[in-house]
């Protein structure tokens, strides 16, 4: 299942890869945090069952953690993608679930909310995305593949961010996918996709 907060593009990807059988996988349900969005749309365009919880609609951050997890455990995913979902998971989701991140940077770097912003203002030539398991902490899971993608002088926020996007949906695509046909194994920092990972 895919967990959105915004366009939604990476989950598109997702939804047109899953209509090959081959592909492995398919999106049992998108959640989101937030109404009126086009990750939602999306979803229901391609009949794929879709849920809303708001942090704003539990007392605590714990109960919307609490309620999320229900929620996402209703359609017994084998794996949660978050993909531009801009909300720290918690304990609960985390503890419940395996969840995979894609992200606008080559981490450790620019972690956080606005990395295409940051990447910029810091003036690195180089920046790119991260797919990772999500762990406690904020874009510091297992880095599980990573792609460069070079800044262009005259760059702006959006004219790299849909750079990488470009890049980034491909890569998501190619690792969920194989995440799902062949598994996955971690060991301390280190993930490896593969049957022979997962009998290692
Ligand atoms: C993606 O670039 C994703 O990496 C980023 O939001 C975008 C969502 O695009 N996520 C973060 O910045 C999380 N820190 P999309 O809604 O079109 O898939």
């Amino acid at each position: 299942m895919v967990l959105v907060s915004g366009s939604g593009t990476n989950l598109q990807a997702l939804l047109d890869a899953s209509a090959d059988e081959a592909f492995g996988a398919r999106v049992v349900a998108v959640g989101a945090d937030r109404d009126g969005i086009e990750g939602l749309t999306r979803a229901e365009r391609a009949d794929v069952p879709t849920f809303v919880q708001k942090v704003g609609d539990h007392a605590t951050r714990e109960k919307w953690d609490e309620a999320l997890t229900a929620q996402i455990a209703e359609f017994k995913p084998d794996l949660v993608v978050s993909a531009g979902f801009m909300k720290i998971l918690g304990p609960r989701v985390l503890g419940s679930f395996s969840v995979v991140n894609t992200h606008p940077a080559l981490l450790p770097a620019f972690q956080g909310a606005h990395a295409v912003r940051e990447a910029l203002s810091y003036g690195v030539r180089v920046t790119g995305c991260t797919v990772h398991l999500v762990d406690a902490g904020v874009d510091t899971g297992p880095v599980i593949a990573q792609e460069a993608v070079a800044v262009q002088d005259g760059d702006d926020e959006e004219s790299l961010h849909e750079r990488i996007k470009t890049v980034e949906r491909r890569l998501l695509v190619e690792i969920v996918g194989r995440m799902a046909r062949d598994g996955w194994t971690v060991s301390g920092r280190t993930v490896r996709l593969g049957r022979a990972a997962s009998r290692s």
